[in-house]
């Protein structure tokens, strides 16, 4: 049988900066906004926005670059990300919401942090870290940028996938392995690297941990070699009554690894919320 989709899990798209932002808005409640990592797009969200729409308002988007959203060929700064994902809450009258980033996700929510504090009624930092890059960091990004521009996105999958996924999910989850090299496959070279550009120009966001006020999840996969749990445990350290959790069982992309578990840590920072 064929399922008619909810009218809205439909995509919907706004011209947002100047561009064309894709979105998911489903469910009513209080807002919680889902920023992907590179170089996937929005539907890394899916088992989140299936667990938590029907109490909640889940809202994903595709940042510029990525997915259903344009990927203009020019300069991108994640200060313009927190910039597109503002403008799309204004359009769609949200003032504040609890925002849910992964990665470089987590970046743009510094960003956002920095500018809009008030907008934020919770955070939730996954697999992210708060230090810029070094300067290795950053000629790493440049050459991948060249690998992107001279081989396409499936050499950037080749590369990421073992980034961004544990080796136990890579020999027995053949199904999640594919959903996350589709994702990387579709990003645009032009998205992927105007993102590298934008994490390797990104400031250093140590400095803003402690003025972090509103209720703060910090979650990590056990074997995220990216943005190890060390790196989780200075956030957590640093953020006024942040709270810590390690996700056993995944890596990088712990929501699409152990969503059960990535879906718990989001209902405690958003039952802080509401207290
Ligand atoms: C991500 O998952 O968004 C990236 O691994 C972040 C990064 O490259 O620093």
């Amino acid at each position: 049988m064929v399922r008619t989709p909810h009218p809205t899990e439909q995509p919907v798209q706004a011209k947002i900066n100047g561009i064309t932002l894709a979105y998911n808005d489903q469910g009513t409640g209080l807002p919680i906004i889902f920023l992907h990592a590179f170089p996937l797009n929005r539907t890394m969200w899916a088992e989140q926005v299936k667990a938590l729409s029907s109490q909640f308002r889940a809202i994903t988007i595709d940042l510029r670059g990525h997915g259903e959203s344009d990927a203009p060929l020019w300069h991108y700064t994640l200060d313009q990300a927190a910039d597109d994902v503002i403008e799309l809450l204004d359009h769609l009258s949200i003032r504040q919401a609890v925002f849910v980033g992964l990665s470089m996700g987590g970046y743009v929510l510094f960003a956002l942090y920095r500018k809009y504090a008030d907008r934020v009624q919770g955070l939730m930092l996954a697999d992210t870290r708060a230090q810029a890059d070094t300067a290795e960091g950053k000629e790493a990004r440049f050459q991948m940028a060249q690998i992107a521009y001279k081989n396409g996105p499936p050499a950037i999958a080749d590369i990421m996938l073992p980034k961004l996924l544990s080796p136990a999910t890579i020999q027995t989850r053949p199904e999640l392995v594919r959903r996350v090299r589709t994702m990387i496959e579709g990003t645009q070279v032009s998205g992927i690297a105007g993102d590298l550009m934008a994490m390797a120009e990104r400031p250093d966001s140590i400095a803003l941990l402690n003025q972090i006020t509103c209720p703060t999840q910090i979650v990590v996969g056990e074997q995220d070699l990216a943005t190890p749990p060390s790196d989780a445990k200075l956030m957590a350290d640093r953020i006024p009554d942040a709270r810590l959790t390690i996700i056993p069982g995944a890596a990088h992309l712990s929501n699409m690894e152990q969503p059960g578990l990535f879906n718990e840590t989001i209902r405690s920072v958003v039952s802080n919320v509401m207290r």
